[in-house]
C-alpha cells in the first residue's frame, strides 16, 4: 500500500482508505482492509456507522486512522463540541485522528465552527482538522480563521466521471498543502466491472487499460485518482473480497499514456 503525507503534516496515511456511507458489511471487510494497509476509515456522525467502525478497531485503535465528520447541521461552537464528544463515545476512542466539517453551512458563522474545531484539537480530542465539500472561497475563509492548527484535508467528489475539481480546487489544495480525499471514487460502483451503467467510450477505455495492466476496472479507476500526488481515495464496500480488490489498486502506477487514454475517454 502506497502512503501519502497528510496535508503538510508529518502524518502518513494510505492512499486507499475505507468509506462507510451506507455501509452494512459488519467488521470483517474493515478489519481486512486495515490488515492490507487501508487503515484510514472514513465515517461521519450522519452515517450511523461510527459504532461499527468502533467495533472493527476495538483492541487495535492505534493501528487505525479514524476520520469522522461533524454534520453541517451542527456547526455552532457548542454543537461542534457536543458532536465530537458523541462521536468519540460511539467510536470508543480517546481522540479522533481527523475531524472534518462535513459540508459548509452559511447559517452558522464559519469562525465559530473553526474555533470549535481548534478547541477540540487544543484539548487533545482531535489530532487533525479537515473539511469536506468546501469551495476555494470557503477554504480561503476557513484558512484565514485558523489560529494555530492547519486544515489538512478537503474531502471532495472525484472520479473519472466527475473531474470538476481538476479545474481549480485540486491545484489550489496542492499549492496550500491540503490533501484531497476523493469520495465516491467508483462513482457509486458504476466504474467497476459488471456495471450496467458503464457503457460506450469510457467503458471501452477502462476495460482496455484493465486488460493491459492485468487489473480490474475498479482498480484502474482508483489508481487513476491516486495518480495525482495529493489525492487519496476512500471507496466503500460491504464485501471483504471487493475490499481486497480495492486495496490492490495501490502499489503500482498507470503509465502517463494510459492516464491520457482515460482522460480522453472521460473528458472534463
Ligand atoms: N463527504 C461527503 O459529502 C461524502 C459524500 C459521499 C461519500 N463520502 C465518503 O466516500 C465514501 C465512498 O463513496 P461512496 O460510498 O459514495 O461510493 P463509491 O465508493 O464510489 O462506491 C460504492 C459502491 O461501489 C460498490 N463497489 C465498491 N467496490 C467495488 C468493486 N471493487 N467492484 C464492484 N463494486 C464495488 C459498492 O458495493 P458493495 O458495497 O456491495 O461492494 C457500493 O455500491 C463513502 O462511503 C463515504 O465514506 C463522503
Amino acid at each position: 500500500m502506497e502512503m501519502k503525507r497528510l496535508g503538510s503534516t508529518d502524518a502518513i496515511v494510505p492512499e486507499i482508505g475505507l468509506g462507510t456511507w451506507r455501509y452494512s458489511g459488519g467488521v470483517e471487510p474493515l478489519r481486512r482492509g486495515i490488515e492490507l494497509g487501508a487503515f484510514l476509515i472514513d465515517t461521519a456522525e450522519g452515517y450511523n456507522t461510527e459504532d461499527i467502525v468502533g467495533e472493527a478497531i476495538s483492541g487495535i485503535p492505534d493501528r487505525a486512522f479514524i476520520a469522522t465528520k461533524v454534520s453541517g447541521r451542527h456547526l455552532s461552537y457548542d454543537a461542534v463540541l457536543r458532536a465530537a464528544e458523541d462521536s468519540l463515545l460511539r467510536l470508543g476512542v480517546d481522540c479522533i485522528d481527523l475531524y472534518q466539517v462535513h459540508w459548509p453551512n452559511p447559517v452558522y458563522p464559519i469562525s465559530e465552527t473553526m474555533h470549535a474545531m481548534e478547541e477540540l484539537a487544543d484539548r487533545g480530542l482531535v489530532k487533525f482538522i479537515g473539511v469536506s465539500n468546501f469551495s476555494i472561497a470557503e477554504l480561503q475563509e476557513a484558512l484565514a480563521l485558523m489560529r494555530h492548527h492547519p486544515i489538512v484535508s478537503n474531502q471532495m467528489l472525484y472520479n473519472l466521471k466527475r473531474r470538476e475539481i481538476e479545474i481549480e480546487l485540486l491545484p489550489y489544495c496542492e499549492e496550500h498543502g491540503i490533501t484531497v480525499m476523493a469520495y465516491t471514487p467508483l462513482d457509486d460502483g458504476s466504474l467497476a466491472a459488471g456495471s450496467r451503467f458503464l457503457k460506450g467510450r469510457g467503458m471501452k477505455a477502462l476495460e482496455r487499460i484493465a486488460s493491459e495492466t492485468g487489473k480490474t476496472p475498479a482498480q484502474v479507476a482508483l489508481n487513476w485518482c491516486t495518480a495525482s500526488p495529493n489525492v487519496i481515495v476512500i471507496p466503500k464496500s460491504n464485501s471483504t473480497e471487493r475490499t481486497e480488490e480495492n486495496c490492490e489498486a495501490s502499489g503500482w502506477r498507470l503509465s502517463d499514456a494510459q492516464i491520457k487514454i482515460l482522460n480522453d475517454a472521460f473528458p472534463l
